[in-house]
């Protein structure tokens, strides 16, 4: 399908068919295409929690009323998260990948960018904004997910409608230095799911509102 013809169709979903589950397979091939998200200075700040079953139950004390309709009949959740404090050890995961993916052929190289990737993190720690910094890439993140989701068949939904702070401290956050940077179920529409871009089409502003072309 053409890229904007998956986007024109992906929607929101609100009402899940709670018998409908995503196999394993699928639910591992859009997490494939989520990890090759691109990233500032490819640090990668994030993790995905995926939870199905009681994991997904365990944490409903965090998600919001209006979204627990939803959040109980999508077939897993993922909680994005992000770094919370620059992690040294995160880091060195992350330089260890780029040298094992033969991106780094050189001593000379692995030192510049492992340098460059400290110039960039400690940029935005010295700065405050570290959090948001990596709540940013997390969001990049996101984006890639829902449209893989789309792209193999399976509808999501985002929730930033959840208590943050519960959310940290149900999946123990605070311990891996992460926070959650937002949820985003996966499942298979119900019939009844009236957000369907055929009863609710979708609407944004136009390319002249949003779109300023200088030459
Ligand atoms: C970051 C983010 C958070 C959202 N949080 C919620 C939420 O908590 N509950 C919900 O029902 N929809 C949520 N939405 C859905 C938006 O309202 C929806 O994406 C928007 O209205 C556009 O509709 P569409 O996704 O169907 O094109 C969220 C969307 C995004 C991108």
């Amino acid at each position: 399908m053409d890229f904007k013809e998956l986007l024109e169709q992906r929607y929101t979903t609100k009402y899940y068919d709670s018998s409908r589950k995503v196999d394993e397979d699928t639910v591992t091939r859009i997490l494939e295409c989520t990890r090759l998200t691109p990233t500032s200075a490819n640090s990668q700040p994030y993790h995905f929690y995926v939870l199905t079953g009681a994991s997904k139950d365990n944490l409903r004390p965090a998600i919001k009323d209006f979204n627990m309709q939803r959040y109980d009949g999508a077939s897993h959740a993922v909680v994005i998260t992000c770094k919370s404090e620059l992690d040294e050890d995160h880091l060195k995961a992350v330089l260890e990948a780029e040298i094992r993916d033969g991106r780094l052929p050189d001593a000379e190289l692995v030192a510049a960018q492992d340098k460059s990737r400290h110039f960039f993190s400690n940029l935005h720690v010295e700065k405050g904004d570290y959090n948001a910094w990596t709540c940013k890439q997390a969001y990049i993140a996101f984006g890639t997910m829902v449209y893989a989701a789309a792209a193999y068949g399976v509808d999501s939904t985002a929730l930033e409608g959840i208590d943050y702070e519960k959310c940290d401290e149900i999946m123990q956050l605070a311990d891996r230095k992460e926070q959650t940077a937002v949820i985003v179920l996966l499942g298979y529409r119900s019939a009844k799911d009236s957000n369907t871009v055929d009863k609710r089409p979708k609407s944004r502003l136009s390319l002249e509102q949003l779109v300023t072309r200088l030459n």
